[in-house]
């Protein structure tokens, strides 16, 4: 029997986390390592990563910090191998880097091509040259589990940032492929779509009144914490969730189910 995932749950085996030197991907890094799991920080932010990766030693985690800029395949590559090399192997993925430009990532008509090829190149392709690396790492260890973070941007129409939402939709189409590919291989691949989660980045994307009315339009009264997708991810990548495959979770207080209609309610 395995219930919610507790302390030891992760125990020897070794997880990824991308863009995990601030927000959502440092709480994950430190709530796997705190389910057991030996931790590999990486962010393009080499030395940010090494800061998280260092403060997680600190307190007694196994965790290496390394360097890593997703949209660089050869990058991607490297670290894949330098995790192997350091750790014996992979068992966990979770691809949480992302990347726009609030200014130029604008609507159809507006949108900077190199803004929307970049932002495409971080966070789809990314996680497809991520996942083609950590693959054949997973079959040699018997199989393994991964995470792709999206966003609510994926599954509704912006006005804007049209090239983040195009890039978490196939970053959605991605983690159905994966779990229906590579299934047998005893590999789950699951997405979670965040909704408005308090990080320095999301703060600065939204304004204080507008974070305030998202707060108060949300069925659960706030906003998100990094820990609240930090946990989804924990259970989504043991064994808790050995049934769970291919399935977009989207956590965010149920914003998206419950939109208020001015003036109506
Ligand atoms: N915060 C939210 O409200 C929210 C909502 C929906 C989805 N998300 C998703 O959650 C994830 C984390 O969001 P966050 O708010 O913690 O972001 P954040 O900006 O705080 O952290 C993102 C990290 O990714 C790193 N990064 C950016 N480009 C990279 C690249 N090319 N290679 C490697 N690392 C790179 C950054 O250096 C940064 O450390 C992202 O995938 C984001 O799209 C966040």
């Amino acid at each position: 029997m395995t219930g919610v995932p507790a302390p030891g749950a992760l125990d020897g085996r070794v997880a990824i986390v991308t863009g995990a030197a601030r927000g959502i991907g440092a709480a994950t890094a430190a709530h796997l390592a705190v389910l057991g799991a030996r931790v590999a920080v990486t962010d393009k932010d080499g030395d940010g990563a090494q800061a998280v990766a260092e403060a997680l030693g600190g307190a007694g985690h196994d965790t290496v910090g390394l360097p890593c800029d997703v949209a660089e395949p050869d990058a991607v590559a490297a670290m894949v191998a330098a995790v192997g090399a350091h750790f014996g192997g992979v068992d966990l993925l979770d691809h949480n880097a992302a990347w726009t430009d609030f200014r130029t990532d604008r609507d159809a008509e507006e949108v900077d091509l190199d803004t929307w090829d970049r932002v495409l190149r971080t966070n789809a392709t990314g996680g497809l040259v991520l996942v083609r690396e950590v693959l054949p790492r997973m079959r040699a260890r018997g199989g393994g589990a991964i995470v792709l973070i999206s966003s609510g941007s994926a599954s509704i129409g912006e006005h804007r940032r049209v090239a983040y939402g195009v890039s978490k939709a196939a970053i959605e189409q991605l983690g159905r492929h994966v779990a229906a590919r590579y299934g047998r291989d005893g590999i789950r691949c699951n997405v979670v779509a965040p909704g408005f989660i308090l990080t320095e980045t999301a703060a600065r994307g939204v304004p204080e009144a507008g974070r305030l009315r998202l707060a108060e339009q949300n069925p659960l009264g706030r906003l998100g914490t990094p820990d609240d997708i930090a946990h989804v991810v924990g259970f989504l990548l043991s064994d808790s969730a050995a049934f769970v495959n291919g399935q977009v979770l989207r956590v965010d207080g149920g914003l998206a189910i419950a939109p208020r209609l001015a003036g109506i309610d």
